[in-house]
């Protein structure tokens, strides 16, 4: 938005009235006097007119361990959901860069920088996610070998990716990590379910470079500047 617009709205006044004030030298962006009305402002560029903050958003980035029972969802009538895990004065700023089941367990990304969200959940950038899955029955060879080669959605009308699978039938038949490059609904859930195996345990472990690490379930931690330009970078090779 241009910054006499911004003003105007603040204000409830006027372009024109808006435009004078900048003249006043009263108008400062990102700590700078600016007097140039057609001046872009970005989300997180902090705008201030004497001690008055115009806008003084921070971006945020936060890894939470969700557990059990909790939606992954900002706004809930029956179900706690993420959003209530985050003690901070700006937790209803946050949204969700993709969602677990209610009963699925791990790594959540809350964020108020849609980019950021963006880069992490539009399909074409194929990012990785881990997940450890516990099943009712044994996996069988023949659903390994249609996760590594790619499945059909038909609902979608997409082929999924080809997943990676560490999987040791002789040790532990009812478990697996399964990686998958895109997220559809319930996703990991329907790829076993079509061969008549039934999720009991879903745990997200990573997304992208980012790591749940040894966060407990309910925490929550601020995303190192490494890990957010990384996926930022990886949103614009898929541009
Ligand atoms: N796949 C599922 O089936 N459920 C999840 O919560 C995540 C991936």
């Amino acid at each position: 938005m241009k910054l006499d617009r911004l003003i105007s709205q603040h204000l409830q006044c006027g372009r024109k009235a808006a435009r004078d004030k900048l003249q006043s030298k009263l108008v400062r962006v990102n700590g700078h006097v600016e007097c140039d009305s057609s001046r872009l402002i970005e989300l997180f560029d902090h705008v201030s007119l004497g001690d008055d903050a115009i806008q003084a958003l921070s971006p945020r980035y936060l890894a939470l361990h969700k557990p059990g029972g909790y939606v992954s969802a900002t706004i809930d009538s029956e179900h706690p959901t993420v959003i209530d895990l985050i003690n901070e004065p700006w937790a209803d700023q946050l949204h969700l860069a993709g969602r677990l089941d209610r009963y699925t367990t791990g790594l959540v990304i809350l964020t108020n920088d849609s980019r950021f969200s963006e880069s992490l959940t539009q399909p074409e950038s194929e990012i990785p996610k881990t997940y450890c899955v516990q099943t009712d029955i044994p996996i069988t060879e023949e659903a390994v070998t249609a996760f590594k080669a790619g499945m059909p959605f038909a609902k979608e009308g997409i082929y999924t990716q080809p997943a990676e699978v560490q999987w040791s039938p002789e040790n532990s038949p009812r478990s697996c990590t399964l990686t998958i490059f895109e997220g559809k609904h319930h996703q990991v859930k329907r790829m076993f379910s079509r061969f008549g195996i039934k999720v009991i345990r879903l745990h997200r472990e990573s997304i992208a470079t980012i790591s749940l690490g040894n966060l407990r379930e309910g925490d929550y931690r601020a995303l190192s500047d490494v890990e957010v330009s990384a996926a930022l970078e990886s949103r614009k090779k898929t541009r």
